[in-house]
């Protein structure tokens, strides 16, 4: 194990923002992601697993414990097929997300085409449970390889598709068993020579009137096309993607409530966009409720802003705080709760604050 001192953390995150570690381990082997965690026990730190940093905000103060990246690497595609004639894959978790489903699509495997262009790494797509584009991670992820830091303390475990507990941005990674486990690898199942999902609106539109259905690749690059128009694609230079992706969560709203907010913009002669979720709930855009709610995209704010491409980004555009951050998302979080009675609920992970 190799143990650093003041690093920061800032050139670690997508959003480039937040003060340093007072420890850091980058861990490539699991018995190095053990060693950290024993020192950072010993030395009673706390502890803060850090993935690709692409849905992150780090305080200016930076962490006062350990932060230990794990960068356990590998893709390995298994011999043979499972029972539904699907071909497993092994991807550590410190791979890059977007690299495991260029290689996916590369070998002609369906089932997480539509997750491309994602920044992060493979290790974060359970926790929030990765979804875009009309896929989940959950509906591919078969297992999670997890070190246990709970009752079975420091066991290497496998934790089945069920017991991840997977929602709409949420598992038991990131709610009730929040700090337990520290994933290592995951193993997704994906369909060789399945077609692409193409039931996204967007998608839909942009393969409008083609005369053959596209293949995998073709999906791929159109919806790293389409994430690029939203300044949801990591490209160099480009202030709007210097964010953590959404930063708010689309609000699920019972019929009920959904009906009383529609009504509200209908007496503004707005459309307020809603769509289907669990059972007779609907997921209600909150980036239209951001817009409409006096942040059009392109809103400043000092150093920080709405993206010009998107409303549901907050982007650092140039050398900003997570003070600043945290302000402007107040300062949302209010006027859509005036204005709309709905409480906007932040996406990304807030450390040290
Ligand atoms: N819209 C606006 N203003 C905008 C953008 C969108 O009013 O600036 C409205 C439009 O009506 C649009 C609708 O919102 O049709 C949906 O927009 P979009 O397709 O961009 O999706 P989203 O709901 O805003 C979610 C995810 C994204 C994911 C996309 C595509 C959440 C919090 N966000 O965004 O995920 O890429 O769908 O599937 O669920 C992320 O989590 O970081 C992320 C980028």
């Amino acid at each position: 194990m190799h143990l650093l001192e003041n690093i920061p953390l800032a050139p670690l995150t997508t959003f480039r923002i937040g003060g340093p570690a007072r420890y850091f381990v980058e861990a490539r082997e699991i018995g190095e992601v053990q060693e950290a965690v024993q020192f950072a026990r010993s030395s009673d730190l706390p502890l803060f697993v850090l993935g690709g940093g692409s849905n992150l905000v780090v305080s200016d103060a930076g962490w006062p414990g350990l932060v230990l990246k794990v960068a356990v690497m590998g893709i390995d595609r298994r011999s043979g097929y499972d029972e539904e004639g699907n071909v497993l894959f092994d991807a550590g978790a410190g791979e890059p997300w977007d690299r495991f489903v260029s290689q996916a699509v590369l070998a002609r495997c369906a089932g997480v085409e539509c997750l491309s262009g994602i920044p992060g790494s493979v290790g974060g797509t359970p926790v929030q449970n990765v979804g875009a584009y009309g896929q989940e991670v959950s509906e591919t992820i078969v297992s999670v390889q997890v070190l246990d830091l709970g009752d079975n303390d420091g066991q290497v475990r496998e934790l089945c598709n069920e017991a991840c507990g997977f929602r709409y941005r949420t598992s038991i990674f990131n709610t009730t068993e929040r700090g337990r486990f520290i994933i290592l690898r995951v193993t997704y199942a994906l369909t060789p020579n399945g077609p692409p999902r193409i039931a996204y609106a967007d998608l839909k539109r942009h393969f409008n009137g083609w005369e053959s259905p596209p293949t995998l690749a073709e999906t791929r690059e159109a919806v790293r096309h389409i994430r690029a128009l939203k300044g949801m694609l990591i490209v160099a230079g480009d202030e709007d993607c210097q964010s953590a992706g959404s930063f708010f969560k689309n609000p699920v709203l019972g019929e009920e409530e959904n009906e009383k907010l529609k009504m509200r913009a209908a007496n503004r002669g707005l459309a307020l966009p809603s769509y289907p979720a669990l059972e007779t709930n609907k997921k209600v855009s909150a980036a239209w409720l951001v817009e409409h709610s006096g942040f059009a995209k392109g809103y400043g704010y000092g150093r920080v802003g709405i993206s010009r491409k998107h409303a549901l980004a907050i982007v650092n555009r140039s050398g900003a705080t997570a003070a600043e951050v945290l302000a402007l998302k107040d300062q949302i979080q209010q006027r859509v709760q005036e204005i709309w009675g709905v409480r906007l609920e932040s996406e990304p992970v807030m450390l040290g604050f």
